[in-house]
């Protein structure tokens, strides 16, 4: 049956549709949260040169999974070197203070660890959850030295 019934087909599409909406209702993706972190970062995570960093080969993103984590969780505050350029800006919190969903966050971590040429692991849900215990009762935004120290 290689030409459907066109009503047939229709069904097939409206079937289609409504399970992707499900889903994301359900699981949100990295994509839909990345919409948060593009006036900054860009589309393409290359981010503005000496304003943004890029997340786009930047090891701060594709290496150890607590320092992405915690610079979501708790913001991030200058001067950090990222790709051999040096930034100092301040990133604010979206765990604490904008209202983020582990999920989401795990979401957004996975994202940008596995696109625009980063070949890192997923984020996990459970992942989150264990840097937000390690790094509880912090109200300060993360240095470069401290994120270092975190692994
Ligand atoms: C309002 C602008 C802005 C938004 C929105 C923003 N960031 Fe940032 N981000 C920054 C700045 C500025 C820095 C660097 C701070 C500095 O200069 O030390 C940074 C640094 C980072 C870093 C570490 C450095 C690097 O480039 O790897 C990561 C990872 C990061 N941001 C991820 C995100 C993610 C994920 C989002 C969305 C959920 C996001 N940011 C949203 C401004 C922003």
């Amino acid at each position: 049956m290689s030409v459907a019934h066109p009503p047939l087909r229709a069904v097939l599409l409206l079937f289609g549709l409504s399970a992707a909406c499900l889903h994301a209702q359900a699981a949100p993706t990295g994509a839909a949260v990345f919409a948060r972190c593009t006036p900054c970062h860009q589309t393409t995570g290359v981010g503005i040169p000496g304003a943004f960093p890029p997340l786009a080969g930047s090891s701060w993103v594709t290496g150890p999974v607590d320092r992405p984590i915690a610079i979501l969780l708790h913001g991030l505050q200058g001067p950090l070197t990222v790709s051999g350029a040096s930034y100092n800006g301040m990133m604010l919190p979206y765990g604490t203070g904008v209202a983020m969903t582990d999920a989401e966050l795990a979401a957004v971590l996975t994202y940008i660890r596995t696109n625009w040429g980063n070949r890192a692991s997923p984020v996990t849900v459970a992942d989150i959850a264990r840097v937000r215990a390690k790094t509880k009762g912090r109200t300060k935004p993360f240095s470069e030295a401290e994120l270092l120290a975190l692994r």
